[in-house]
């Protein structure tokens, strides 16, 4: 079934102590949705998982993800971190592929790809980032630039591996920036990216796919963007370091239909 997601992604910020308020406050902030059918995702720096899935562990609907893993299960790679160790602290979810991690990072298909299997081997769900470069989106290879990091990285798994995925698109022009996508450009590629997960795996695998949008997502803006009928829920930034802005994008997709 397509769920709606809302997913927060702190990227590297808050200390430990700044961390724990946040969670704090989220959590009372949630406690006053009623009736929530969303999932809700919070993706913290490594070392603040276990403490921020502690946390959460008894909230209905509410999942703790790592921001990165990678793909080896083990061994002498200093400064990376497994799908192991991360499930083992509580998370259920790993970002995969956000464009930070390609851009700075220089993290390829191939690489990504070995990531995607590795998470699923260790029964971690990946949400998989793809998105479109300001100079790719004006020089119209928004679609193929998008196509290619969905076939590269996704198609080589089985329909049954593939149904765990989650699809974020965030297109790199709109992350961080305050120009979020309009609904329309939003509604175009996620419907575009249904029907590229269509040719591959069929419709109904298409259509249970959860796609969100990234890429400043703010209270102000979620409920026309999460209106977009192929529009599954958000994969929030900045918005998401401060409790109220995030819970209130959550209640936009709450009431989405
Ligand atoms: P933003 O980031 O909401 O701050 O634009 C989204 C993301 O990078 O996941």
């Amino acid at each position: 079934m397509r769920r709606k997601i809302i997913a927060a992604n702190w990227k590297m910020n808050k200390t430990f102590s700044e961390a724990m308020a946040l969670i704090e406050e989220i959590k009372s902030q949630l406690s006053q949705i009623k009736n929530r059918k969303s999932i809700v995702i919070i993706a913290p720096p490594y070392p603040y998982l276990k403490s921020v899935a502690d946390k959460l562990k008894d909230i209905e609907n509410v999942f703790v993800a790592a921001q990165n893993c990678y793909s080896q299960e083990q061994g002498a790679y200093t400064g990376e971190v497994s799908a192991d160790m991360v499930k083992s602290v509580g998370a259920d979810y790993v970002i995969i592929g956000h464009s930070e991690r390609r851009n700075y990072f220089k993290e390829e298909s191939s690489l990504l790809a070995e990531k995607i299997k590795a998470a699923l081997k260790n029964n971690l769900l990946p949400i998989y980032c793809v998105g479109e470069t300001l100079q790719q989106r004006e020089s119209g290879k928004c679609g193929d630039v998008v196509r290619k990091q969905i076939e590269e990285v996704l198609f080589s798994l089985s329909k049954n591996d593939f149904s765990k995925i989650i699809i974020a698109y965030e297109p790199v022009w709109a992350i961080g920036t305050g120009l979020n996508a309009t609904s329309e450009q939003a509604q175009a590629i996620h419907s575009y990216i249904r029907t590229i997960v269509k040719e591959k795996y069929g419709s109904e695998t298409s259509e249970n796919t959860s796609i969100l949008y990234g890429g400043s997502c703010t209270e102000k803006n979620a409920a026309e963007l999460f209106g977009c009928k192929d529009v599954d829920g958000g994969l929030i930034g900045g918005a998401s370091l401060n409790a109220k802005s995030f819970t209130e994008i959550i209640k936009h997709i709450s009431e989405k239909k």
